[in-house]
């Protein structure tokens, strides 16, 4: 049988979105809403080439049948950024946007909520990490209210020479899985 793969509906006052795994026909507005909402921006190949290794870790947001929103992350074994020389599996969120009309309704959160469970529960990630903007507010703010802390800055991590803050959060504390909202 089929797994489902709508994770979850929320509701925007009269309005709601469910989030659920990309599909290849997401590709052009996924696409979309990144070059319309971030200066980071990638070629065809690599969305598909994310999608082909961590399908479960690539959702995307949909309201009023179009898809709003996205989030994509890399698994990676490498170093903790929490736990000095411990190697772990960590899940990088790569990329997440949500387009301007939907944003401040919790497309974000959901977003980041369902990846980091995801990550934990498809792929065995005990931690996630992301870089972001020492300038972006907004998604420092959303990663603060998830839990995420800083772990350190990264001097002109961008290709503007902006600093980056690399911000962590473990998904497993004493063996139990705590994906989502801290
Ligand atoms: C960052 C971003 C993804 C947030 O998406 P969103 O769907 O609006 O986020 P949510 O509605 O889930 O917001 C959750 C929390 O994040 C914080 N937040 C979100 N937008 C904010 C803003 N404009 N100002 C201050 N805090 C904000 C708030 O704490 C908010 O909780 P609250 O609404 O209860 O106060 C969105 O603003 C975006 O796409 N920005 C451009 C792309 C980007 O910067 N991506 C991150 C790169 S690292």
């Amino acid at each position: 049988m089929c797994k489902k793969q709508s994770q979850k509906v929320s509701h925007l006052g009269s309005k709601s979105f469910e989030i659920r795994v990309f599909r290849r026909e997401d590709l052009d507005r996924v696409m979309e809403i990144n070059v319309t909402c971030l200066p980071e921006n990638y070629s065809t190949y690599f969305y598909l080439d994310l999608f082909a290794r961590f399908p479960k870790t690539f959702l995307v947001a949909v309201a009023d049948n179009s898809v709003q929103g996205y989030i994509m992350c890399r698994i990676e074994r490498t170093f903790s950024k929490l736990k000095s020389l411990h190697l772990a599996k960590l899940c990088h969120i790569v990329s997440i946007a949500v387009v301007h009309p939907y944003r401040r309704r919790g497309l974000a959160t959901d977003l980041v909520f369902q990846a980091l469970k995801n990550a934990a529960e498809e792929y065995e990630a005990t931690e996630c990490f992301l870089e972001v903007r020492v300038s972006n507010d907004p998604a420092i703010n959303l990663y603060s209210k998830l839990g995420f802390r800083s772990t350190r800055r990264m001097s002109g991590y961008y290709m503007n020479g902006e600093d980056a803050w690399e911000m962590a959060k473990p998904l497993i504390e004493e063996g139990q899985t705590i994906p989502g909202v801290a």
